[in-house]
């Protein structure tokens, strides 16, 4: 009997070598968000582990003197590495911060054996390279409130803590963003900052490129940090958003390095869950680096510190950023 089985391209490829796939699930991983999509992060390949190492090269020194968002950004891709070696089927176990002498170490992701991937996890790792940082209009239509209580729920895995706005503290965020905004402009070192990573680009493998900027709003009122702010040549058409925006903040217990990492580690869950769910998403932090208007954003007296606010909702695709390559972040193996 004749075999009609036509063969398929992935039937002709040589399996993946075990290296091949873990060089790929590093690569799912840089595509984590960052802040003003600085990438700070490297990765070195081990015996059976991936070490994640914050690159403080890349931290932003105006908007981020602690590094606060620099590890939210690394924890943000060992969520995704790890999540990448699950569904490539490999057991993948984190542990952050393994080294107290290397404190730029930020996890050591242990790649375990072989083990299909659970559907809640298939799901999410579909869901990476669909995740793009929207700062389109959304509509107007209500997010059902189970759809909330599942990015609630992403958070909590993560041992984050995750809250929608109501309609009082959505205007309160709105105009603490303001209030941010116009502080940071007036903070010396805010504009050159924004122009390394928004103009005079000669090689685009990270930063804000102008087709991610997004429309500017006509209303003034979305608390979107503007990214062509120096860029006055870009032609933005004005757009109207939604007038009410529904924003939820993300929180940890706590605000030390480890936090900051889980922090990271809970955005890049909620993204993708919302990513899964057809919702876009923006993340909104200049109203949690400035330190006062940060501090009315948590409840300090209980422990619980603001990290990141979160805009969702359903928008019109948004455009993707570019990455640096395998060879930019990639350290030598050690021997
Ligand atoms: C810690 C952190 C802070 C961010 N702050 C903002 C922000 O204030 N405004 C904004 O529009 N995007 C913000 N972003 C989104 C990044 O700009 C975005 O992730 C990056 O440009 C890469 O683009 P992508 O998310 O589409 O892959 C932030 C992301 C992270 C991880």
């Amino acid at each position: 009997m004749t075999d009609r089985h036509t063969p398929s391209p992935d039937d002709i490829r040589p399996p993946l070598s075990e290296r091949e796939a873990i060089e790929n699930c590093i690569r799912s991983a840089t595509t984590a968000p960052s802040l003003h999509n600085s990438q700070p992060w490297l990765f070195r390949i081990g015996a059976g582990v991936i070490d994640v190492y914050a690159d403080r090269r890349r931290q932003l020194e105006v908007l981020d003197p602690t590094g606060r968002e620099l590890l939210i950004s690394v924890g943000a891709a060992v969520s995704t590495l790890a999540l990448a070696l699950r569904g490539a089927g490999y057991r993948a176990d984190v542990v952050a911060f393994p080294d107290d002498g290397q404190p730029d170490l930020v996890a050591r992701v242990t790649v375990g054996h072989r083990a299909p991937p659970s559907p809640a996890e298939e799901t999410l790792v579909a869901a990476i390279p669909h995740r793009h940082t929207n700062r389109y209009p959304f509509t107007s239509c209500a997010i059902p409130a189970e759809t909330l209580e599942q990015l609630i729920d992403a958070a909590r895995q993560e041992t984050a803590v995750l809250t929608v706005a109501n309609p009082v503290s959505r205007n309160s965020i709105i105009g603490l963003s303001q209030a941010a905004d116009r502080r940071q402009r007036a903070t010396g070192g805010y504009r050159a900052e924004l122009a390394r990573w928004t103009t005079h680009r000669v090689v685009h493998h990270d930063g804000i490129p102008p087709s991610a900027i997004g429309p500017w709003d006509a209303m003034e009122i979305m608390p979107i940090r503007d990214f062509g702010l120096l860029q006055p040549h870009l032609t933005r058409a004005p757009e109207t958003f939604e007038i009410h925006p529904t924003l939820m903040v993300l929180a940890t217990t706590g605000d030390d390095p480890l936090e900051w990492v889980r922090a990271g580690q809970a955005l890049q869950r909620v993204l993708l869950t919302a990513t899964h769910l057809n919702l876009a998403t923006t993340p909104i932090s200049q109203p949690v680096e400035v330190p006062t208007v940060r501090r009315q954003l948590s409840d300090t007296a209980n422990g619980i510190w603001a990290q990141m606010i979160l805009r969702i909702g359903y928008g019109r695709p948004a455009a993707t950023t570019p990455r640096r390559p395998l060879s930019d972040v990639l350290l030598p193996s050690l021997t």
